[in-house]
């Protein structure tokens, strides 16, 4: 039983311990389970309580086993008690570390010089000093083969590769979460799955105000080139998600409908019922869409269909 560990480091050294595996095995989240759940709290205590009588019990057994002893080992025991406990281990590490010479040895290494009274040791360099100096020359070799001699990866090109995978990951994400489309980077779906389901939703939700084909009703028409809020599959997009100008009767549809939804109602009436002849066209409003994107060899003829398109309703508007 010599020079063991006392109760007051073994004690708060195992609750320690099984707190962090119980902290490592229970997901909770940010917050540490003894806060997130209470059965956690009460497990704790309990692992508190049983270690406290865990020691009783040893305390007990020791002292039964003591009674037992013949006097000699009874005087040779309680002599082994007295002597203060160190912490051996800890103790010759640190002598490692510093490489000291004790206070009773000194008188070896005292240099002859003397100053006015003030004597000078010559102690060793202490040993940890000289590992992180070791340490250095040889992270300075290391150094400068890598980045002087082979011209190893420098901060910018670590930089640049880590934005280049953070972009592939990014991509990779967009790509799988469908639902994540925005006003900024929706597309236009032109696939029949995609449009028809963008047709379903408009025939639940947009009719009332649009009517079936979208000559307009309530809300303006939608297949003619003229747009109060802007044409084009973002400018939509952001009208359906947002809502249009305050009091006119378009909500914000992005409370019901989601992202994904939304981009698929706004391919429909782009693709479906913009540019289609309604049966009551409402007469075009706001301003005629030309697409910024489109490249400018193309501009006349984008401009010469839409002029013809809103030629063709004018002409079913006075039919
Ligand atoms: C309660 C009537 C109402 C309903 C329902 C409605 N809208 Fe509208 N919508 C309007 C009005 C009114 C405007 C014009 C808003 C403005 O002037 O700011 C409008 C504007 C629009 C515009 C922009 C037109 C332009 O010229 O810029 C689009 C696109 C549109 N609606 C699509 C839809 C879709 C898709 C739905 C169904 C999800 C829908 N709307 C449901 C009333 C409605």
């Amino acid at each position: 039983m010599r020079n063991m560990t006392p109760w007051w480091i073994r004690v708060p050294l195992l609750f320690f311990i099984i707190l962090v595996l119980m902290e490592y095995v229970i997901d909770s989240g940010k917050e540490p389970a003894i806060m997130v759940y209470p059965v956690a709290r009460y497990f704790m205590l309990l692992v508190l309580l049983l270690l406290i009588a865990i020691e009783l019990i040893l305390h007990s057994v020791e002292n039964v086993m003591f009674q037992t002893l013949s006097e000699d080992a009874k005087a040779r025991y309680l002599a082994s008690k007295s002597t203060p406990w160190q912490w051996q281990w800890g103790k010759n590490f640190w002598k490692k570390l510093t490489g000291n010479k004790p206070i009773e040895e000194e008188a070896e290494i005292i240099l002859d010089h003397n100053y006015d009274g003030i004597r000078e040791l010559d102690n060793n360099l202490p040993p940890w000093w000289v590992w992180m100096f070791y340490a250095t020359i040889i992270f300075g070799v290391v150094y400068l083969a890598r980045f002087h001699i082979f011209n190893g990866a420098d901060q910018k090109l670590e930089y640049e590769q880590e934005v280049a995978e953070a972009q592939a990951e990014i991509a990779e994400y967009k790509k799988n979460a469908k639902d994540l489309v925005d006003a900024n980077s929706v597309e236009l779906l032109t696939d029949a799955s995609n449009l028809d389901a963008g047709k379903k939703i408009f025939e639940s939700n947009c009719v009332a105000c649009h009517m079936p084909d979208g000559g307009g009703g309530i809300g303006p028409n939608l297949t003619d080139n003229y747009w109060i809020l802007g044409g084009g599959i973002k400018n939509v997009f952001h009208t359906i998600s947002e809502g249009g100008r305050d009091g006119k009767g378009m909500i914000a549809w992005k409370q019901t409908l989601k992202p994904i939804e939304i981009a698929q109602v706004a391919s429909y009436v782009l693709e479906d019922i913009n540019g289609k002849t309604p049966a009551n066209p409402k007469a075009p409003e706001g301003e005629l869409w030309v697409d910024p994107n489109t490249p400018k060899n193309q501009m006349p003829n984008q401009i010469q269909d839409s002029t013809t398109r809103v030629k063709d309703s004018v002409s079913v508007a006075l039919k």
